[in-house]
């Protein structure tokens, strides 16, 4: 595999793929199609920016005219597609930025993918198209899909696209579904990278209801790893899913931070709960370690400390992240306007 088109690079966990990519595989070249909503950063990729195997596009995969010239200008043996609006509150509140990138997104990347006669396609999807667990019992692979927010809807959406191309036309393509992801870069609006940089500054953090729901946590290295072995070794129509098999509630989760940033419990404020919050998600990856030989390395005590340390060590990015100073910048750079 000699050029991949990465979409949505500049985010949390395309960013953290792309770095393995190029670190892993010498001869591997990546045009990283980013249209940089409020989560795309390309200091995310500072470290690779001068790569010359590394190339930036900015652009909206949702824009058929652009994602076409792009094409038409490379020929590409494989699509990764992470571009994707991916927090649930954001979904409830707005859903239509959701449904344009999910889903319509995801249709000209099959259309025009298909014109181009690509090898291999891989649609990064979620734990959370299955809906939610009771207390007990795993999602596999044959889980039926039932997505419970817009955020999960349009996700699924995408993927029943996928597996329609797949068995209508014999497109190459196969999903990946994973369970919540931490680690460094993650834009601090999600529980853990919102948790941590509250506490590290002495905020409260606002638990959801009495805070029992339950998730998965894999570290996002792990995950990438994963989606690297779907992309190399994986079947086409097939569905792989990948977790870290580390349950949690997130009342656990925020008394493992609180102890390890040695914070007060008066810190902790409890609020009105998420509108349908998924009780519980939980993954049975079995069939990625049997077909992919992959399993996750990174224990979650590791990881977690590793991440408090990096978003310790990485104020400026915190900082330039939530006063959107980088986005202005690079509104300016690409003459785009800020979303
Ligand atoms: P993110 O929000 O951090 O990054 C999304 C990236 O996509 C940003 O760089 C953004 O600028 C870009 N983007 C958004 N709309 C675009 C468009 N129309 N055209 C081009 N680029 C666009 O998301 P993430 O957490 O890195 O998630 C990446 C993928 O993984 C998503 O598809 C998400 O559904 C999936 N996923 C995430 C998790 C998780 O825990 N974060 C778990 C499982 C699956
Ligand atoms: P989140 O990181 O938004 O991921 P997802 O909803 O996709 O699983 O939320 C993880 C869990 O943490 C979820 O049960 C909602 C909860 N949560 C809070 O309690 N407070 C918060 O401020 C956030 C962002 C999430």
């Amino acid at each position: 595999m000699k050029k991949l088109l990465v979409t949505g690079g500049c985010g949390f966990i395309g960013s953290e793929f792309i770095r393995q990519q190029l670190a892993q595989y010498d001869d591997q070249a990546i045009v990283n199609l980013d249209c940089l909503t409020y989560a795309g950063n390309p200091e995310n990729l500072a470290e690779v920016c001068d790569d010359p195997r590394y190339q930036f596009e900015h652009g909206d995969i949702a824009d058929r005219e652009h994602v076409e010239r792009l094409f038409g200008e490379h020929q590409f043996d494989a699509v990764v597609n992470f571009a994707a609006e991916s927090h649930v509150d954001r979904s409830l509140l707005n859903s239509g930025p959701f449904v344009r990138t999910n889903v319509c997104g995801t249709q000209v990347l099959l259309d025009v993918s298909r014109q181009a006669k690509i090898q291999r396609y891989v649609q990064v999807s979620t734990d959370e198209v299955y809906g939610s667990l009771g207390p007990t019992g795993f999602f596999t692979e044959e889980t039926p899909l039932a997505p419970s927010s817009p955020y999960s809807a349009s996700k699924a959406a995408a993927d029943m696209l996928v597996h329609a191309y797949y068995h209508s036309i014999q497109f190459p393509a196969l999903i990946t579904r994973c369970s919540n992801n931490y680690g460094p870069y993650q834009f601090p609006e999600k529980l853990l990278p919102l948790f941590i940089t509250n506490l590290l500054e002495d905020q409260s953090v606002p638990v959801y209801g009495t805070g029992a729901n339950v998730r998965d946590w894999i570290h996002v290295s792990d995950h990438c790893r994963g989606i690297n072995a779907a992309l190399r070794l994986g079947r086409v129509g097939e569905v792989y899913n990948f977790g870290g098999r580390t349950e949690k509630t997130n009342l656990e989760i925020t008394h493992l931070l609180l102890g390890l940033l040695e914070k007060p419990e008066s810190l902790i404020r409890y609020v009105t709960d998420r509108p349908g919050h998924d009780l519980r998600y939980a993954i049975d990856c079995t069939k990625a370690e049997r077909e992919l030989g992959w399993k996750p390395e990174i224990g979650f005590d590791t990881g977690l400390t590793g991440t408090i340390d990096w978003y310790r060590r990485h104020g400026d990015w915190v900082e330039h992240v939530k006063s959107g100073e980088y986005r202005r910048y690079y509104a300016e750079q690409y003459g785009t306007r800020l979303a």
